[in-house]
């Protein structure tokens, strides 16, 4: 029979990283892994975990609270390891921790996010599981806090960690390795079709050095998995709209030729590239139907943007009655559904080059210059200029953020004139294709965006099973010598 390890998975999201660890059962003889309690404040997030590991399994609530820490206590009493990754937002590469207004940054500094990660050791302190594994964004290198006593000494929070697990007991230590207590893993060299970096602390109170996790994917290795993972998805077109007030309009409206030439291009072309029959016919008969109005509205001596919303109603009431976004209509794809997008993104996202983003596209003395595109760019170009990132086919893709919730301009599909839907998200974050998330579109992306990809814990939890198997050698070692000694 297999002994059972039970784990806490704590700030446990969607449960990225409760489900690399399930999957580790697959393969091990002797272990599995049982998620016990997995606790997580935020509705939607408990939703999904509770879909998957059970509604006993899940403490809905904050883990600052006394009361969530008391039901914690009393149901994980026995537990083996502890898993888990505090919220990084302010740790974050991405966003106003690293480009913020100066009193942005001095509010994310005071953020309550930021001290977290203590409920999780106090946790820890209280339950004393064997293992200990924090995860968290490589931001959080750059962490850095007065040490106590030492008035000006700033030390690095990660160090401060592994620390605070030294004094409980807790080696910290990578086998070969005399400095390194923590390891900064991308999802990529383990398979997963995305970059990401990671850190990721293991500690064992087994007084073990822990193994130092090596990569399997890239370089001279087996090659990276890439965005190719979500290229056999049906295709998705997005409702587009065209409001009064959108930035630039007035460049769309001067360059309306060129500019339906280019969307109806990608249309054709999306029907040439069609695999399957029957939705290829649909697709031509969307051509056509647009290609109608098209010719209507090129050939007119004075254009009005009344033409062009005409145009665009129709593409929508088109691809409704087509069922366009209903391809191969499963359960499973019920998530991925375009979000809706305006026609000046839309026509970014088609001239934009795979593999390119904005600033490229606006640079002069770059390839992939676009002198339309840099008059359509809508935002301020001294501040950001990475706003577009469009992906390609053969490399894995940036890393997916929880941003997506709110646009997802950095993550446009390599052929489709949109930005990823969250089932494209979730497959790129090495998630199961049968796994549902709950709540809205911005639930499931935020919920996607933060989690460990499955495919990376469960390399993580391997690791765990490595150094449970090494110790019980050595006691079996032990016993084996103390027998022989008695003989
Ligand atoms: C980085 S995500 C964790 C992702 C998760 N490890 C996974 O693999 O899917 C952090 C989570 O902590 C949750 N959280 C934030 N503050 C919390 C609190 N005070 N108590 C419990 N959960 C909290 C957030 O809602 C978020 O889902």
């Amino acid at each position: 029979m297999k002994k059972t390890l039970k784990v806490l998975d704590l700030f446990a999201g969607g449960g990225g990283f409760s489900t690399g660890f399930l999957q580790v059962n697959q393969n091990q003889p002797d272990y599995k892994f049982e998620i016990t309690k997995a606790v997580e404040i935020d509705p939607a997030a408990c939703d999904t975990l509770r879909g998957h590991l059970g509604v006993d399994k899940v403490i809905q609530g904050d883990i600052t609270c006394s009361s969530v820490k008391e039901e914690i206590y009393k149901s994980c009493a026995d537990i083996d390891v502890i898993i888990g990754g505090p919220p990084c937002q302010t740790f974050s590469l991405a966003g106003p921790a690293r480009s913020g207004t100066k009193e942005m940054r001095e509010k994310l500094k005071n953020d309550p996010r930021n001290t977290l990660y203590k409920h999780f050791f106090e946790i820890v302190d209280k339950l004393e599981p064997d293992f200990v594994v924090f995860e968290n964004v490589e931001g959080m290198l750059s962490k850095k806090v007065e040490e106590v006593g030492l008035k000006g000494k700033q030390v690095q929070v990660i160090e401060l960690i592994c620390d605070e697990l030294g004094s409980k007991g807790y080696t910290t230590n990578i086998e070969n390795s005399i400095l390194d207590r923590f390891q900064v893993l991308n999802a990529a060299d383990f398979g997963v079709p995305q970059h990401r970096k990671r850190i990721i602390i293991i500690a064992n109170r087994l007084g073990l050095d822990n193994p130092n996790i090596k990569p399997t994917h890239g370089g001279k290795r087996v090659p990276y998995n890439t965005v190719k993972a979500i290229r056999h998805l049906p295709l998705r077109l997005p409702e587009i709209s065209l409001p009064k007030n959108l930035k630039n309009i007035d460049v769309l409206k001067s360059n309306y030729k060129k500019i339906l030439e280019l969307f109806m291009k990608k249309i054709g072309d999306l029907a040439i590239n069609e695999a399957d029959a029957d939705n290829k016919l649909r697709l031509e008969k969307l051509y056509q139907r647009l290609n109608v109005e098209f010719v209507s509205i090129v050939g007119k001596r004075n254009y009005k943007i009344q033409g062009l919303k005409r145009f665009l109603n129709l593409y929508n009431e088109l691809i409704i009655e087509y069922g366009i976004n209903n391809f191969e209509e499963d359960q499973l794809l019920t998530n991925h559904q375009s979000r809706v997008h305006n026609f000046r993104d839309v026509i970014i996202f088609i001239e934009t080059k795979p593999g390119s983003n904005s600033s490229r596209f606006m640079n002069t003395k770059s390839d992939d210059y676009n002198e339309l595109l840099d008059y359509l760019y809508p935002y301020d170009k001294s501040k950001h200029k990475d706003t577009y990132v469009k992906h390609c086919w053969d490399k894995p893709s940036n890393t997916i953020l929880a941003h997506m919730e709110k646009d997802g301009l950095k993550f446009i599909h390599p052929d489709q004139p949109r930005t990823l839907t969250p089932y494209e998200a979730q497959l790129l974050q090495s998630f199961p294709n049968d796994y549902v998330f709950h709540g809205g579109r911005n639930d499931q992306y935020r919920q996607i965006g933060n989690a460990v990809p499955p495919k990376l814990a469960a390399v993580i939890g391997e690791s765990i099973l490595e150094t449970k198997k090494l110790k019980k050698m050595i006691k079996e070692d032990k016993s084996e010598l103390k027998e022989y000694a008695q003989v």
